[in-house]
């Protein structure tokens, strides 16, 4: 029997001239039907709109890829998965799985670490708020603490005199690698002698054990070589200190930073076209550090933290089409049941959205907005699409990072994700918030319960 095709409605479009770029200009007409083998409206009518789905083949391929990636071109590597990147405990625990240790910047997360059953020798400690309760825990589990500044070195030093065992330490050092703004806010200054000022100490008063140093010189860096500079900074401190107290470093933490597939806003090319691959920022660390000098017997391990380059594309976000409206201008504005709320990322990315119903080639520049009742929630200034109708969907891509823990409760209640398995099978890893558990942690005093109105 011959099916009828869906009627298309005519489209009357303005021509604009000199907008091509060497692509062509890019539409997202494409339909994107499943991930993993699994449809995507199956999962919406399952678990609701809108919705986080996490794929654990891509988190273990992206995974996998890097550390051959690092681990043929250097001997000693370890991963440390960026909990604040992405602390779901699935998440976390695939990476762990693969052999990833934790890397943490407070208590909260120290703990999820260690929930999630992770060995206290192999959370690393970051962060500049770390309070004497925090120290001392991560000190008897021996956890590597990275100290931010003096005074938290200071007060290290006072925990460490009543203790009969050193605690292990390294300091966080922050450098000029020729990309500006410097991040130089955390740890100490390479440049200025900071860095050095704290080696000394540590080393002098002898009551900490410096072990490593970490370094993490910015996020979404788009410049291998800045890795290049950075890490020779960091080799040149390690062979000084041995050089000076014959103490060899056992490891240097490269920290993260590099940049995932994502299109920064305002970029004239896609991401995907642009962004260095990994290889790019392995070459620029390893080569660094294998010329360095460093004894061949005492090389220190590379320590890696890497977050978003590791998880953005494994995380997709699929919603709802809620309507449709002109601009006073005319332009084509569509609203959706996600916004800035869940996808904090649309700050600074134009992320890929595509429809996933057949909607036809024709495209038109839209304005993807989100349901939050605020000027600000905007998904995509600009995006070329189908024109959709309310209750088609769309899946935004690359919205692994930072976006379900930079999340936002802002008037509606936070969506339910999921994980679908390597057998494709999906799996509910979050509830979809509710209102009795948003509540929970509020408390009215009593004379305030009652009103007549
Ligand atoms: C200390 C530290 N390590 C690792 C990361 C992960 O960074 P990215 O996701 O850019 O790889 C961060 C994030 O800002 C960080 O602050």
């Amino acid at each position: 029997m011959k099916t009828k095709k869906t009627y298309e409605r005519p489209l009357i479009k303005s021509l604009n001239s000199g907008l091509m770029n060497k692509f062509g200009k890019r539409t997202e007409w494409t339909p994107l039907t499943e991930i993993d083998g699994v449809k995507v409206v199956d999962l919406l009518n399952e678990y609701g709109s809108p919705l986080f789905v996490y794929s654990e083949k891509k988190i273990r391929e992206n995974y996998q890829h890097a550390k051959r990636v690092f681990e043929t071109r250097y001997p000693k590597v370890q991963f440390a998965w960026s909990y604040k990147t992405c602390y779901l405990n699935a998440v976390c625990d695939v990476y762990h799985q693969e052999g990833s240790w934790a890397e943490v910047v407070s208590r909260f997360e120290y703990e999820k670490a260690l929930k999630n059953g992770v060995p206290g020798d192999k959370i690393i400690f970051n962060g500049p708020d770390k309070t004497d309760d925090d120290l001392m825990l991560a000190i008897k589990n021996n956890s590597p603490i990275h100290i931010d500044h003096l005074d938290e070195l200071y007060r290290l030093h006072e925990l460490a005199s009543g203790l009969t065992k050193k605690p292990k330490v390294a300091i966080r050092v922050n450098m000029d690698t020729g990309i500006y703004p410097m991040w130089d806010r955390f740890g100490f200054n390479y440049e200025n002698g900071q860095a050095w000022d704290a080696i000394n100490k540590i080393i002098t008063l002898n009551k900490l054990d410096l072990v490593g140093l970490h370094t993490h010189i910015g996020t979404f860096m788009l410049t291998p070589s800045a890795y290049a500079v950075a890490a020779s900074k960091m080799a040149d401190l390690a062979i000084n200190i041995k050089k000076k107290y014959k103490k060899s470093i056992s490891y240097i933490d490269m920290g993260g930073g590099f940049a995932s597939k994502n299109t920064l806003k305002g970029s004239y090319y896609m991401g995907s076209d642009t962004v260095p691959d990994i290889e790019e920022y392995a070459e620029a660390i390893t080569s660094t550090l294998i010329n360095a000098g460093f004894d061949k017997d005492e090389m220190p391990y590379l320590y890696l933290e890497t977050g978003r380059a590791l998880v953005d594309d494994a995380g997709f976000l699929m919603g709802t089409v809620i309507a449709n409206k002109r601009l006073s201008d005319g332009r084509r504005a569509t609203i959706l049941d996600f916004g800035v709320n869940v996808m904090f990322t649309s700050f600074w990315y134009d992320h890929k959205i595509s429809p996933v119903e057949e909607l036809g080639y024709h495209t038109e520049d839209t304005t993807l907005y989100g349901p939050m009742c605020m000027n600000i929630d905007v998904v995509r200034e600009n995006i070329s699409m189908p024109p959709l109708s309310p209750g088609n969907h769309v899946v935004a891509h690359f919205v692994g990072a930072y976006n379900v823990t930079q999340s936002m409760q802002f008037i509606s209640l936070r969506p339910a994700i999921v994980m679908i398995d390597l057998h494709g099978k999906p799996h509910l890893i979050k509830t979809k918030e509710t209102l009795e558990g948003i509540q929970r942690d509020e408390l009215v005093p009593q004379h305030l319960k009652t009103f007549k109105l």
